[in-house]
């Protein structure tokens, strides 16, 4: 690391920062890679930073005050992170070098305009940030080069629903495209002021073409449905770097907000004062690593709570007021390694147990705090203790804890399978032996 910024300090004293900022030639389609490419390593290393992380190479751009995407930056990058610069305009084919870009950030500048063939060459795109610019109108057609376009953001642009912007609303709102522009909503004309671009009635865009079927009155909709929980994109802050991440610490929540961000990988919801988790809360959230509820007033986590966590690594539900895990709660998280379960008041009575099971059958999670606060017989012991002790006071054939004979059944049913398929007598002896 030092070695490469030294390098770079001893480029830019060589070349001088003017030379560095020598706008690229001529525009259009010229391969700059073919020569120069020294030169090329050279500006792009002193004006941006690049970096691995999990295979994946990001080219790290943002607060540079550029205006325009360099031609000579690596065209092998997978993340380019361009947010809060100023760029205005994107031109036909300004990314067609980045032929491997997964992820392409551009919110937070000044782009007002963006040209058809912009996102030319990019077949691997699947996350397109643009919110916070100025964009009133584009097209569909944009979008048409990035056939795996997962998700889109365009929320806080000024957007103007009028005949112009048909096309991309109808675009947004095919039900397959889930997570293409949520949260987007018109800023003109007056009367649709607010109106989600997602969800708003895409007559109500060109009414000069529809005066027939839609009556005047039809056309001041009032906006709908007052939110229950509050919104995520609204309540929280956004960070895109170094990995998607909202923050809602200290925002006095009482729910999960709504409408989460599905590209998250981070979220904090510590110093609240959420009560209770329903079912399916974090449902759009499926790509979330590492979920904060510390310092809440958690004491009850409904079933199906986490469903569709299939990545959440690290739990932190410190400091609530949890006594239980309600059977089944953990069920829906296959890759978790750490829960941070300090400060609640566990009761060390059978229903700790299906955490204790849990945890015997998931050795590779590791944990934290979880001590008996009550009854009072059991007040500061180790809850694993507490259950060890109720085990041995108890006839062998109902222990919960015993993996010795539950482990023998899964091989001997490992081995029957490799035979032949398990037919279900065979399943439900299994499924028997172990309760
Ligand atoms: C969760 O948030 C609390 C308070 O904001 C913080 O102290 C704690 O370290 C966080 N936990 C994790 C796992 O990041
Ligand atoms: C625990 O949560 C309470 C509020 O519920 C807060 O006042 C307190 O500071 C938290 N304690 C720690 C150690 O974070
Ligand atoms: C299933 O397996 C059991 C013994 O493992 C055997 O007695 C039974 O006939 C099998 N049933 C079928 C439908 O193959």
């Amino acid at each position: 690391m030092a070695m490469r910024a030294i390098a770079a300090l001893l480029i830019l004293l060589a070349l001088g920062s003017a030379e560095l900022r020598k706008a690229r030639p001529g525009g259009g389609r010229g391969r700059g890679r073919g020569r120069g490419r020294t030169g090329t390593v050279k500006r792009y290393a002193a004006e941006c930073k690049e970096y691995s992380d999990a295979g994946d190479k990001y080219l790290d751009c943002q607060d540079r005050q550029l205006t325009a995407v360099k031609t000579g930056w690596p065209g092998d990058t997978s993340h380019l992170l361009l947010a809060r610069n100023r760029i205005q305009v994107l031109r036909p084919n300004t990314f067609e070098q980045f032929n491997n870009l997964k992820s392409l950030d551009l919110q937070q500048n000044d782009i007002s305009m963006i040209e058809e063939g912009a996102f030319a060459g990019l077949t691997k795109l699947t996350t397109l940030l643009l919110q916070h610019n100025r964009l009133r109108v584009f097209t569909e057609e944009v979008l048409i080069p990035l056939p795996r376009l997962r998700h889109l953001r365009i929320y806080d642009n000024p957007w103007d629903c009028r005949c112009a912007l048909d096309s991309l609303v109808r675009h947004l709102q095919v039900p397959s495209h889930r997570n293409l522009g949520n949260y987007a909503k018109c800023a003109e004309p007056a009367n649709l002021r607010g109106q989600k671009l997602k969800r708003m009635k895409v007559e109500l865009l060109c009414p000069e073409l529809q005066e027939e079927n839609f009556p005047k009155g039809n056309l001041q909709q009032p906006t709908r449905s007052p939110k229950k929980n509050m919104d995520a994109t609204t309540t929280c802050r956004t960070y895109m770097f170094p990995k998607p991440h909202l923050d809602c610490r200290s925002r006095d929540l009482k729910n999960v907000p709504a409408d989460l961000p599905s590209d998250i990988v981070k979220m904090d919801l510590s110093k609240n004062s959420i009560k209770q988790l329903r079912a399916k809360e974090f449902v759009a959230a499926k790509d979330l690593k590492l979920l904060n509820l510390s310092s809440n007033s958690l004491d009850r986590i409904d079933t199906a709570a986490f469903a569709g966590l299939l990545y959440l690594r690290e739990l932190d539900l410190s400091n609530n007021s949890l006594r239980f895990f309600q059977y089944g709660v953990l069920e829906d998280l296959y890759f978790i390694r750490k829960l941070v379960l300090g400060e609640n008041p566990w009761i060390c009575d059978y229903n700790i147990h299906y955490l204790i099971y849990w945890l015997k059958h998931h050795i590779n999670v590791e944990y934290t705090g979880l001590v008996c606060s009550s009854p009072p017989e059991y007040s500061g012991w180790l809850v694993e203790e507490y259950v060890k002790t109720y085990n041995a006071e108890c006839p062998k054939d109902i222990l919960l804890g015993q993996t010795d004979g539950a482990q023998e059944v899964t091989m001997e049913t490992e081995e029957e399978s490799e035979r032949a398929p398990p037919n279900l007598t065979t399943f439900k002896e299994f499924e028997i032996t172990r309760t």
